[in-house]
């Protein structure tokens, strides 16, 4: 299909989007992604497991990687888990083709060479990569043809703009991308490490101060109802693998994003003390049976995000809260365009759907910028 062109609706063409947290694929034009599956593999040297292949294991020169969610869930002796993507970018191309072999398998059930692809890449892609990719989309996979588009981009693209602020938070970063008829600002991206992550790693620090043990699903085998507050009573699994250091903490990172969805909550104005003790409590109850409510810590944790300064165990404290890495990089921008950006700024990324996470930054620009101001939010 060589030297075809591509254009209209009906090429039934793939897209990819593969973050640091989750794999979304599907066909273009689609509402939502055939595939949504973690990036996070489990790893087994061959020799270690059988030669059977069952769904989601794909063997490759000596190593088992199981993917996607069913595949990863089963604890086994020793297997590790890891990830193909690293600072946003591809790392471990081995690991990347597993992915790919697995969603054209296992999701899209069709013939690569039959579908012409689009796929995100993140902002700050390297040249070498990036022919790389191509290569192997052509190569091995015989792809009739490719598009390799900037997250930022097609993020302005859905919300039908070509110029606008993107402010992404996913798991491993919150990033402020301009865009400026539809390419990528690159001098005034700013990144900052306070994203989905971190948050779960303030959580982890309060189970951890409240003595709340994280048992993620796993090991359960039986739980009786208990007090909200009462110490769970639970079974342990008889018999269950010696699995890997890595994989169980993946379980307990599970636990614990699903808490971060379910109880936090973004104060509308900076963390007061009182003012947080006076809102709503959530219960929540964990794998094992303990349930109790969460009051002020509700906020408390997501505050990090908005106002690093108070943060516990953040060297220094010279990283840039969301609301700043938004004005930042508007900042470095021309002159000309400010106004522009300021007057679209999407908002895209998982740890963005925290709730009350848009109003407080509507609240922080509107205070700091110049009006008019209208953000808008993406839909993921
Ligand atoms: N409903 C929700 N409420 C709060 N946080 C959420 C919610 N859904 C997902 N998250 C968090 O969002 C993060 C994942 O976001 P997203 O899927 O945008 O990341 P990604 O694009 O795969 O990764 P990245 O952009 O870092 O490469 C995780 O940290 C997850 O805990
Ligand atoms: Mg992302």
């Amino acid at each position: 299909m060589s030297g075809g062109v591509y254009g209209g609706d009906e090429v039934g063409a793939l897209v990819f989007d593969i973050g640091s947290f989750s794999v979304r694929a599907g066909y273009a034009g689609e509402d939502c992604p055939k595939a949504d599956f973690p990036t996070t593999v489990g790893l087994l040297a061959a020799e270690e497991g059988g030669g059977l292949e069952l769904e989601g294991e794909k063997e490759k020169k000596g190593k088992i990687f199981h993917i996607d969610t069913n595949a990863l869930h089963v604890p086994r002796d020793g297997a590790e888990v890891m990830s193909p993507l690293k600072n946003g970018m591809i790392e471990d191309w081995e690991c990347f083709r597993a992915i790919l072999d697995h969603t054209y398998s296992k999701h899209v059930k069709s013939e690569p060479n039959l579908h012409p692809v689009l796929m995100s890449e993140a902002p700050w892609n390297t040249r070498a990569k990036r022919e790389k990719l191509t290569e192997l989309m052509f190569e091995q996979y015989n792809i009739p043809a490719f598009f390799l588009c900037k997250t930022a981009v097609l993020t302005a693209f859905a919300n039908g703009r070509s110029t606008g602020l993107v402010l992404d938070s996913g798991a491993t970063h919150t990033t402020a991308i301009p865009v400026h008829d539809g390419y990528v600002l690159q001098q005034g991206i700013v990144k900052s490490p306070l994203a989905g992550d971190f948050i779960s790693m303030q959580c982890r620090e309060l189970f951890q101060e409240m003595a709340i043990d994280i048992i993620p699903p796993y090991m359960i085998a039986a739980k009786e109802p208990v007090r909200e507050g009462a110490p769970p009573n639970w079974k342990k699994k008889e018999k269950l693998p010696q699995v890997s250091k890595s994989w169980h903490n993946y379980m307990c990172n599970e636990v614990i994003q699903d808490f971060q969805a379910s109880v936090l909550q973004v104060s509308d104005s900076p963390y007061d003390e009182q003012v947080a003790a006076q809102m709503p409590t959530v219960h929540y109850e964990m794998p094992n049976g303990y349930n109790t409510d969460y009051g002020a810590e509700r906020l408390r944790i997501p505050e990090g995000l908005f106002d690093p300064s108070n943060v516990k165990g953040l060297s220094g404290n010279t990283m840039l809260g969301v609301g700043h890495v938004v004005t930042t990089s508007i900042g470095m921008c021309d002159i000309d365009i400010r106004p522009g950006l300021y007057g679209s700024v999407i908002v895209t990324g998982g740890n963005t759907l925290l709730q009350g996470f848009t109003d407080r930054l509507n609240r922080e620009l509107s205070q700091k910028t110049p009006p008019p101001f209208f953000p808008c939010r993406a839909c993921d």
